[in-house]
């Protein structure tokens, strides 16, 4: 028994904590005996000192214990993909019915955007009808039956990470490498899938924005998946620049379904393919991933992976028939804004945080967990960086439904496309992969 303070102390003066001191802790913070105000100033001391590979491990374990664990018996293999967020991120729609139509089982938990970053859930919403509040049983029905579900969390999962993550948004402790894969992980381990593709976002619009920092964060979750028994791999990919070119909920699903009816952004093909191939190869159903990716485009070409994509949009409720009809999408907002280059030369940025913010203030995301979204807002990019555009050239299409959105949205976007006379290299897409 070590009193809070001394536990505190510890962490605040670079000492380890062993595994029992850190339970006592946390799972006194999640039974309400220890305040916020403690849980507060051990979450910094972590954020300076950092924790070692076993307590980090400690840490997700004891985060995992703090709510139900699900057992996944629906006699497939079970893989899912999670990312690290940015702007434009729709890759889980294209790449849970790819994997659910090579034979696998993709139990995806998600969660909701904040700030500049769209969430799946809110995404996948767009679709009228869908629900993503799933009870467990549902959930493992659903997985059974058509090898596939995206949902959100209930109240019993991790309750630990649910109250952390709150405390650490206020207290300038997000971004930390060990709480962030602590965090990921517990929710993946507690999800009890047996093989779990990352991709670990890098760049101006994600979190980490170095590339030494993302591969540092994806060998820790690497590490503490691979200590849980999971059979782990992971992408270092680009945020430097939006993905694909829809930001915006209904926006995003429809370019995820061109994703899917083999045509969509070279972007997104390129990551879903990248991603997918690694989890095929990972749960062995392909022996290497060039028979990874042929498998794939089948799927894309025969209409499969669109048909299961339907499928499960059906079980959770949604209206599929929307897309049923080769040019069926979402309907977008009632207004459009164009937005045209003042100048010729090379396009050197496209700022991903600016035109994510921007989209959450057309109503498309939440600046507080408690805002409604509208899911028909957003906007198109019809550039990306290293490509050279005339004067007039359009930029981008903003959609939107009230004037005074737009007026708020507007300072943002006018400033997040950067054009200059000298010529830029297109930035690497996919940069690295992390096996061990
Ligand atoms: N996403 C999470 O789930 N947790 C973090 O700490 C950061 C991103």
């Amino acid at each position: 028994m070590m009193l809070p303070y001394e536990i505190i102390f510890k962490k605040r003066n670079g000492q380890s904590l062993e595994r029992a001191i850190l339970e006592e802790f946390v799972q006194g913070f999640v039974e309400g005996r220890i305040p916020d105000y403690q849980m507060a100033a051990f979450l910094m001391a972590v954020y300076f000192r950092g924790l070692t590979a076993d307590e980090t491990t400690a840490l997700t374990e004891i985060m995992v214990g703090s709510g139900q664990r699900l057992r996944l018996d629906c006699g497939r293999e079970t893989v899912d993909k999670h990312s690290t967020g940015g702007v434009g991120d729709k890759i889980s729609f294209p790449l849970v019915p790819l994997l659910a139509s090579c034979g696998l089982a993709v139990p995806m938990i998600s969660g909701r955007g904040l700030g500049h970053t769209g969430g799946t859930l809110d995404k996948f919403e767009a679709i009228p009808g869908l629900t993503t509040d799933l009870t467990v049983a549902r959930f493992l029905d659903q997985l059974s039956e058509i090898g596939m579900v995206i949902a959100g969390q209930t109240h019993d999962f991790v309750p630990a990470d649910k109250k952390m993550y709150a405390l650490r948004d206020v207290t300038a402790t997000v971004d930390s490498i060990p709480l962030i894969a602590a965090s990921i992980m517990s929710k993946k381990i507690a999800e009890g899938v047996r093989h779990l593709v990352l991709d670990v976002k890098t760049g101006a619009g994600a979190f980490m924005t170095e590339q030494a920092d993302a591969e540092a964060l994806a060998r820790t979750m690497i590490s503490i998946g691979m200590a849980c028994g999971l059979n782990m791999r992971a992408l270092i990919t680009d945020m430097s620049q939006p993905l694909g070119q829809a930001v915006g909920n209904a926006l995003e699903i429809n370019e995820s379904v061109d994703v899917l009816r083999g045509r969509g952004p070279a972007d997104v093909r390129a990551v879903t393919l990248a991603l997918c191939s690694q989890a095929l190869v990972m749960a062995r159903v392909c022996s290497d991933l060039e028979q990874a990716e042929k498998m794939l485009l089948e799927k894309l070409t025969n209409g499969q992976a669109l048909s299961r994509f339907l499928e499960l949009i059906n079980a959770q409720g949604g209206q599929a028939a929307i897309f049923e009809p080769e040019q069926g999408y979402l309907p977008a907002a009632r207004y459009q804004h164009v937005l045209t280059s003042t100048r010729s030369g090379y396009v050197t940025r496209v700022r991903p945080k600016e035109i994510g913010l921007a989209v959450a203030l057309l109503g498309g995301g939440r600046m507080r967990t408690t805002d409604t979204i509208d899911p028909s807002v957003g906007l198109t990019i019809h550039v990306k960086c290293g490509e050279y555009v005339q004067a007039q050239a359009e930029l981008m299409v903003i959609y939107y439904n009230h004037e005074d959105r737009l007026d708020q949205a507007r300072p943002y976007l006018t400033n997040a496309v950067t054009i200059q006379d000298e010529p830029v290299s297109s930035p690497i897409l996919i940069k690295n992969v992390i096996a061990s």
